[in-house]
């Protein structure tokens, strides 16, 4: 596939991204929460974990409205543990996607009441009744998708994925980890929900267990090597190509693959993992997969 193809093929799923996240986030929720919700979620992001799902959708020529709603609950569900992640109480940070994080525009409580909002939000995306699914133009969602759906995103988002690796996070602060707790900890608290985009992606189509397998591989190696790149990033980008604060990560004594491995090892460790990647996309026989195999290349070689 051109690299023309591909940037096409992105601007039209972010655009198609962005408007159903304008559609499902309310405005009209109470006493400034849907305004709150709103700041946090829309305008900003890079928007890979909707990118996964849809591209994985499309390598199983599954059913691109469920795609698109499991592209939406996984945004939100990011966007949420963002939120809180910025939090005084967590990682109190100032700056988000170049903007004033969502505590700092519309105080702590608000912004803990939206992350909460956000999440329930995105399981009410992925289970419309036949009404919802009428009043949006599509065809019923099967009950049986629905539940897979939910089963993969909730199970990455709680405490066996970021919510138990985010806790991990806290614990760790100041304390050396060794490589394999800080592996454990980054595939939880970033690689799941990851991997979780392509398996839900997968779960809108019909792939056999050989792809299901490789597609599982190929998620589980972005994931973590994405954040070995937020680590990198977090310590060789300026806070204004970043969009949040630059250091970070050695400010709060928090052990990433910088500090651990040392910043040429974390790099070559990333692109170790970008060529895992690549080989379970070849493992999966799928055919249709370039969009995958570009978005690996993406996830490393990104500046921010
Ligand atoms: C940042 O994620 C937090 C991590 C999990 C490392 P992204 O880098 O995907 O953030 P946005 O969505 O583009 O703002
Ligand atoms: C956050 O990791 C992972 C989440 C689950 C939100 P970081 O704390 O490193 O993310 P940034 O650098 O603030 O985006
Ligand atoms: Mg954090
Ligand atoms: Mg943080
Ligand atoms: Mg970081």
């Amino acid at each position: 596939m051109k690299a023309d193809d591909f940037d096409l093929w992105m601007r039209q799923e972010l655009h198609t991204v962005e408007l159903a996240l304008q559609r499902w986030v309310p405005l009209e929720a109470p006493a400034g929460l849907g305004q709150a919700m709103r700041y946090g979620v829309l305008d900003g992001g890079k928007r890979l974990r909707p990118l996964l799902v849809l591209a994985a959708c499309e390598a199983v020529a599954g059913l691109k409205c469920a795609a698109l709603r499991a592209a939406v609950a996984v945004e939100l569900i990011h966007a949420y543990s963002l939120v809180h992640d910025d939090m005084p109480c967590m990682d109190n940070d100032v700056l988000r996607r170049g903007k004033p994080t969502v505590h700092v525009q519309h105080g702590e409580a608000q912004a803990m009441l939206a992350g909460d909002a956000m999440q329930a939000l995105a399981f009410e995306v992925l289970t419309p009744d036949a009404a919802a699914s009428a009043s949006a133009g599509e065809p019923p969602l099967p009950d049986g998708l629905q539940a897979r759906l939910c089963r993969l995103l909730s199970r990455a988002a709680g405490h066996a994925g970021m919510a138990g690796g985010q806790a991990i996070d806290l614990a760790s602060v100041g304390r050396p980890l060794d490589e394999a707790a800080l592996c454990d900890m980054h595939r939880r608290k970033t690689g799941a929900l990851l991997q979780a985009s392509v398996m839900m992606g997968a779960a809108c189509g019909e792939p056999d267990d050989r792809a299901l397998a490789g597609l599982s591989d190929y998620g589980a190696a972005i994931g973590l090597a994405f954040q070995v790149v937020d680590d990198i990033l977090d310590c060789t980008q300026a806070s204004e190509t970043l969009g949040k604060t630059a250091g970070k990560d050695l400010d709060h004594n928090k052990p990433t693959y910088v500090s651990v491995l040392g910043l040429e090892p974390a790099r070559a460790y990333a692109d170790a993992l970008r060529d895992e990647a690549q080989a379970a996309l070849a493992r999966s026989g799928l055919r249709d997969a370039a969009r995958l195999s570009l978005l690996a290349d993406r996830v490393v070689e990104r500046h921010h």
